[in-house]
């Protein structure tokens, strides 16, 4: 376990804003969500690595990120097995884990809503779509995606704490990403403002390169998160690391 927490006397000074702690994990998301207590989160967001979008796109140019599936491209990284059953056990243990009247968003492309989307709705009570516009065209046989998809939902009753946010968020992709699939920190921040207070422990269990453990940081939260590949979470580690100590974001510096 890695848990650090910002405000300690050798400290630099920018990091006495109240930054909190995050404990980032190389585990399987399963295997990671059964590692934590009962109702112990009080927020879940988060952005998994589903297969079913690249089996979809196969008949196209090929995949969309490299070739998965060999460790010798940078580019490559896990799929998350995302059938009905492997999902529906994933959900089960987020429910599992997150408090009572809290709330979760969970990351759709388009395929995977499709196929894995109504899923959700036999967990917790979905309340709402969210639609990512990420403001720049990408690739696309037909209609080329500008968007992805934030189911957000709740396990009791939890008001939001900002009502001026319509559903969709313009939010500009990240263009040459250190880290393939990087999401902006800004996206999970609007999660994090509406969903959370300060001291919450914010869960994400594809966490990446750390960008919900950013956006948990700069709202005053604790951040809990895993990835299968330990490749991403050295990466994260040395991200939120270099946040607490800096203030500065490495992987979106122009923040
Ligand atoms: C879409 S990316 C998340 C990107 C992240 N939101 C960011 O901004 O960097 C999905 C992540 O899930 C990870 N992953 C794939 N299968 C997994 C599994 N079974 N358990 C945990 N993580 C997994 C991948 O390694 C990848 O880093």
């Amino acid at each position: 376990m890695i848990a650090r927490t910002a405000g300690n006397d050798s400290a630099p000074a920018a990091s006495v804003r109240a930054l909190g702690t995050f404990d980032i994990r190389t585990q399987d998301c399963i295997d990671f969500l059964r590692g934590l207590p009962d109702a112990s989160v009080d927020l879940i967001v988060t952005d998994p690595a589903y297969s079913g979008m690249n089996r979809h796109l196969r008949f196209g140019h090929g995949r969309i990120v490299g070739h998965y599936g060999k460790p010798d491209n940078d580019r490559w990284f896990h799929e998350f097995s995302d059938d009905p059953e492997s999902y529906a056990v994933f959900l089960g243990e987020c429910h599992r884990v997150l408090r009572q009247d809290r709330h979760v968003y969970i990351m759709f492309d388009t395929f995977s809503m499709l196929s894995l989307g109504a899923l959700v709705r036999d967990f917790f009570d979905v309340k709402g779509v969210v639609v990512w516009d990420k403001m720049h065209l990408g690739m696309g046989h037909y209609f080329r995606r500008r968007h992805e998809q934030i189911v957000f939902a709740s396990k009791g009753r939890r008001k939001l704490s900002r009502r001026d946010l319509p559903d969709v968020w313009a939010v500009p992709r990240i263009h040459r990403a250190a880290y393939p699939t990087q999401k902006p920190v800004k996206l999970f921040e609007l999660m994090v403002q509406a969903s959370a207070e300060p001291g919450f422990l914010v869960c994400d269990p594809f966490c990446g390169s750390g960008s919900s453990g950013v956006a948990a940081l700069l709202t005053g939260c604790d951040f809990i998160g895993a990835d299968v590949d330990a490749r991403a979470v050295d990466i994260a580690e040395d991200r939120l690391t270099r946040f607490v100590a800096t203030g500065q974001d490495p992987l979106e510096p122009a923040r």
